[in-house]
């Protein structure tokens, strides 16, 4: 039995397998408070965030969504002390390359959502390598938002975009919904059905700006680093009970 199976078993939960999100995005909030709180720099905190990381890809490979996006450093997040700042490159170099076995194991296939040349070179090197090895694998996508900007995002598109009508490639007229999201980082993914931000804050902070006009948000006060497989089982029975209205009028049941 799965973990995730286990964890149904014990609670008693029998998950509504026809209405399960395909892809949930989660801003990995409180790695800092964790580590603060119980006296360590606030790096240790982000090395224990990455254990989370590890079990949260898992059970969602296991609960059979499509993707999982997850915010792992924002374009305002450069702001930070310059050594939090290259402890947080170092890690995500690191954990993508010694998760390469688990994601053949689990047919996983990583993704990377962010404007990468301006990240460092090893890391931009590392993306390349790990995205292009794991391009055959056929089940979840993780797609690691780094170095992103829900703003930058839309306006590198919106450029993009400008360009084509400039060559006369396309209309203006012809720029639907649909082509501008061909020209965002996450093209290929469908949007987010659930947005989960972990540390209690009720902001979405620059992420998937495009992507989340119609998810559903769902806030715990769980610490990203004590975010367990239960939680995102909590956040998945919660979308579970609502009723998606994409701005219709929906009959009452
Ligand atoms: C926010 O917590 C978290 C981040 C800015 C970084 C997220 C990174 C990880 C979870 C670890 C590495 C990820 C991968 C993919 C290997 P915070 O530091 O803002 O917390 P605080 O609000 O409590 O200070």
């Amino acid at each position: 039995m799965t973990g995730v199976e286990q964890i149904l078993k014990d609670k008693g939960i029998i998950l509504n397998r026809e209405g399960m999100p395909r892809h949930i995005a989660i801003i990995m909030d409180g790695n800092g408070r964790w580590a603060t709180g119980r006296g360590m720099p606030r790096a240790l905190g982000h090395t224990q965030g990455y254990l989370t990381v590890r079990t949260i890809s898992h059970a969602a490979c296991e609960l059979g969504l499509d993707a999982l996006t997850l915010y792992a450093f924002s374009t305002e997040n450069w702001r930070r002390p310059k050594e939090e700042v290259d402890a947080l490159m170092a890690l995500i170099e690191k954990a993508m390359r010694d998760e390469v076995p688990s994601y053949h194991r689990d047919n996983i296939r990583l993704m990377v959502s962010g404007c990468l040349q301006e990240l460092p070179q090893s890391l931009q090197n590392t993306i390349a390598e790990v995205t292009r090895e794991t391009s055959k694998n056929t089940g979840l996508v993780v797609n690691l938002a780094i170095n992103y900007g829900g703003r930058r995002e839309i306006l590198e598109a919106a450029r993009e975009a400008a360009k084509h009508a400039c060559a006369g490639e396309i209309e203006p007229a012809e720029i639907t919904e649909e082509y501008f999201s061909g020209l965002l980082y996450t093209r290929g993914l469908p949007d987010p059905d659930l947005l989960i931000r972990t540390a209690g804050e009720l902001r979405v902070s620059n992420f998937l700006l495009w992507q989340i006009a119609y998810s559903e948000l769902w806030v715990t006060e769980t610490l990203w680093p004590d975010f367990e497989p239960a939680d995102l089982i909590d956040a998945i029975m919660d979308y579970q009970k609502r009723t998606r209205k994409f701005g219709k009028v929906v009959q009452a049941k």
